[in-house]
């Protein structure tokens, strides 16, 4: 079934102050939210599809126009603390230093949950719900003015790279949603990380994102910090009747349509190779792509190119990423070659998202 999907476009520049409050279109966007509707909005990471989380009608309408598996749970966005209480058990006291330092921000805290205060299909039966305070006016004053807790998975159709703009948002579900709050381009670009405490001075990242393993060490004392992706999990792909701990890793991700390969090593011996391999690929009639820093670009001849930004500023690669895998589909691109970067800061999220889309198939030369 199509439905007709209303665009509300906001100014950024009424964010301060109360002001956005007052801005008729986000009302209105509000106002359907809280009635059940099924809005995009924007975030500091990448668009969200947002229902009230409560509301199990609403959230199965998530689920639908995304074609996501019902395994696997939502985030859910609050505006303030307060909120918090309301939905979790008590937690440690190194949430809430967590919290402190990074909320309103892109981390996500896995808490316990009160039973009987949210969807089942947000939680996915899990015993535990994913939480964060997005640093974004639009997204904080939507949530305030609709009244209700708002879970929200990034408003992508499953497997698609996260929308960074409305344009991605209405490319994917135009007609199978109310609306969409168009705020331009997100910043970060990259979805959050997502923690969970498993023992009160144990964290693990379950997914790396736009807050760093490095700032997390910064606050965390002397508490462990593992990561989901180093500790080995049951292997859920087959047989699996219990959710695994972090459902979203077992499915592939951010796939671009075409064949995708990192490759790494020295700058020459990547160039070297990637041109080798496009002049084959071009060989056999196939249309073909680089991803590459500024740095580099030039050394690259291939049928389209993207730009990461400078391999000095990797926060740039991680706000373009998803939106040149999506301008590859556009192109129709049939193989995509990238560099890598370094798997720190922000290039742990980076090189994460690039190994999902690339299916792991990375080489080094
Ligand atoms: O930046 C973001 O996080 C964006 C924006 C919209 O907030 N949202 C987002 O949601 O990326 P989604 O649904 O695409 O990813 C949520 C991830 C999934 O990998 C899911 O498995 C994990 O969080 N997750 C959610 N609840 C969880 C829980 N209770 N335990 C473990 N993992 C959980
Ligand atoms: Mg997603």
């Amino acid at each position: 079934m199509t439905i007709q999907t209303a665009i509300w476009r906001i100014s950024i520049e009424q964010q301060c102050g109360g002001e956005l409050d007052a801005d008729q279109p986000l009302q209105e966007a509000a106002r359907l939210l809280g009635n059940g509707a099924v809005v995009a909005f924007p975030t500091e990471t990448v668009y969200g599809l947002g229902a009230d989380a409560r509301n199990s009608e609403a959230v199965a309408r998530i689920f639908a126009a995304k074609g996501r598996p019902s395994d696997n749970p939502l985030i859910v966005h609050i505006a303030d603390k307060q909120q918090l209480e309301e939905l979790v058990l008590p937690y440690p006291a190194l949430a809430v230093r967590l919290m402190d330092a990074f909320w309103p921000g892109p981390l996500t805290i896995v808490l316990p949950v009160q039973a009987g205060k949210l969807s089942k299909l947000v939680t996915a039966g899990l015993d535990t719900v994913g939480i964060r305070i997005p640093d974004h006016p639009a997204a904080l004053s939507l949530i305030r003015q609709a009244g209700c807790p708002v879970a929200a998975p990034s408003a992508n159709r499953s497997g698609k790279p996260s929308p960074t703009t409305a344009e991605h948002v209405k490319a994917d579900l135009a007609g199978r949603i109310d609306g969409i709050v168009d705020c331009g381009s997100t910043g970060v670009g990259l979805e959050s990380t997502v923690v969970e405490l498993v023992t009160p001075h144990t964290i693990r990242i379950l997914r790396p994102g736009g807050i760093t393993e490095e700032q997390i060490r910064l606050v965390a004392g002397d508490a462990f910090i593992e990561s989901a992706l180093t500790v080995s999990e049951p292997n859920c792909e087959q047989n699996c009747d219990e959710a695994p701990r972090s459902p979203g890793m077992k499915y592939a991700h951010y796939a671009p349509d075409g064949q995708m390969q990192l490759v790494d090593g020295t700058a020459a011996n990547v160039a070297v190779y990637i041109n080798k391999a496009v002049a084959a690929a071009r060989g056999n009639g196939q249309r073909t792509a680089v991803l590459a820093f500024d740095e580099h670009l030039d050394q690259f001849d291939a049928d389209v190119s993207a730009s990461l930004g400078s391999i000095q500023r990797l926060e740039q690669g991680a706000n373009r990423l998803y939106a040149a895998l999506r301008y590859f589909d556009q192109e129709g691109v049939e193989q995509i070659w990238s560099e890598c970067c370094v798997r720190s800061g922000i290039g742990e999220a980076l090189m994460n998202r690039m190994m999902k889309a690339a299916g792991n198939n990375k080489i080094y030369v």
